[in-house]
């Protein structure tokens, strides 16, 4: 599964990628490994802009890039989401799979290779978060075929995540913003499913 995904972006990667090194004389310090493509550096630069909404990250991890453009599955990095409460952030490990043979030119791939030496993990922040009164579970979800976005809104267009904002009117012209107790109980209505206050409160 995770080899297919690799191949697959490989593929993708070796068809639409930049034209070959050889062709560019060699910078003195230059990393090893093909030159990244204009739409890599566009989408770096995008995610490290600190205007865009959003929180920056350790490194500008973009996901209009590696899930929009690459089509990697979003369940290939999040693995945990059909199984466990958390979603999960991809291990170091994960990303250097694909890292170690290309990217080495652009900063955020520095970055990563910083702590793939230093054997850290990456401090990433999170974004949707729900207090620790309330019981969430992923897997639960996922698995009565919720989408992704439909939480999260169109992630593969984003290259720095951050919280959507459509407002769910609830119950009678209420404005509630997402995350918040009538975005989930407004859903769970519609879908029947339980609405009972020891669902999601310990
Ligand atoms: C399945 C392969 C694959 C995996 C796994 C992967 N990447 Fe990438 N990454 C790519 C490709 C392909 C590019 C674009 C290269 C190009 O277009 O020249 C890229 C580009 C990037 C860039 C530059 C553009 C941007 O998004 O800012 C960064 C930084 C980056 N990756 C970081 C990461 C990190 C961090 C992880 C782990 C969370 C990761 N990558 C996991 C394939 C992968
Ligand atoms: C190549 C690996 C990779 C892929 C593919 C990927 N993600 Fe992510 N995702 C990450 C990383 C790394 C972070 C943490 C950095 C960030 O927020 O950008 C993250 C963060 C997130 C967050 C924010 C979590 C928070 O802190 O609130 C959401 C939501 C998310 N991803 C959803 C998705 C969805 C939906 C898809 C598929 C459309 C997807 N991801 C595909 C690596 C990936
Ligand atoms: C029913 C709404 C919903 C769906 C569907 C959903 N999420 Fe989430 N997601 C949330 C909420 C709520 C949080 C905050 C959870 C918390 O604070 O424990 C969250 C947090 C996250 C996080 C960061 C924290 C963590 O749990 O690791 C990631 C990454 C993430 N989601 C990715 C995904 C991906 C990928 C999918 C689809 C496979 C998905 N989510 C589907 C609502 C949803
Ligand atoms: C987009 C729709 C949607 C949103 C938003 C949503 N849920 Fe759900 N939720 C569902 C569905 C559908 C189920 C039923 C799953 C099943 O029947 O197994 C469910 C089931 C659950 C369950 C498991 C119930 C059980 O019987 O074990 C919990 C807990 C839960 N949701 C908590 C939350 C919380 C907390 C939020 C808000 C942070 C939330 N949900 C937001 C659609 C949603
Ligand atoms: C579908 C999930 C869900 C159900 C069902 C639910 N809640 Fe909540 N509740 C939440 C979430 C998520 C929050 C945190 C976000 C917020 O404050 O809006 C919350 C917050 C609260 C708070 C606010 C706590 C604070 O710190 O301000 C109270 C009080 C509360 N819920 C009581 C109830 C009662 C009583 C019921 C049953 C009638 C109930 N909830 C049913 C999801 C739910």
């Amino acid at each position: 599964m995770a080899c297919a995904t690799c191949l697959a972006v490989g593929l993708v990667f070796g068809l639409s990628g930049p034209e070959p090194v050889a062709a560019q004389a060699p910078a003195a310090a230059a990393p090893s490994g093909p030159r990244s493509s204009q739409k890599a550096y566009d989408a770096q630069a995008a995610a490290s802009d600190p205007d865009a909404p959003g929180l920056l990250q350790p490194i500008p991890f973009s996901h209009a890039l590696h899930a929009g453009e690459y089509k990697i599955d979003c369940m290939y990095c999040h693995t945990g989401t059909d199984q466990s409460r958390a979603a999960g952030v991809p291990s170091v490990e994960l990303c250097m799979g694909c890292h170690a043979q290309f990217g080495g030119d652009m900063e955020g791939v520095q970055t990563l290779k910083k702590f793939w030496d230093e054997q850290k993990p990456i401090p990433w922040l999170q974004i949707h978060r729900v207090p620790e009164h309330v019981k969430f579970r992923h897997n639960r979800h996922v698995q009565a075929g919720v989408e992704c976005q439909r939480c999260h809104g169109p992630v593969e267009t984003m290259d720095k995540i951050h919280l959507t904002s459509d407002t769910i009117w609830w119950p009678w012209l209420l404005p509630s913003k997402k995350l918040e107790m009538g975005w989930c109980i407004d859903c769970h209505r519609q879908n029947q499913a339980s609405q009972d206050c020891l669902t999601c409160h310990y």
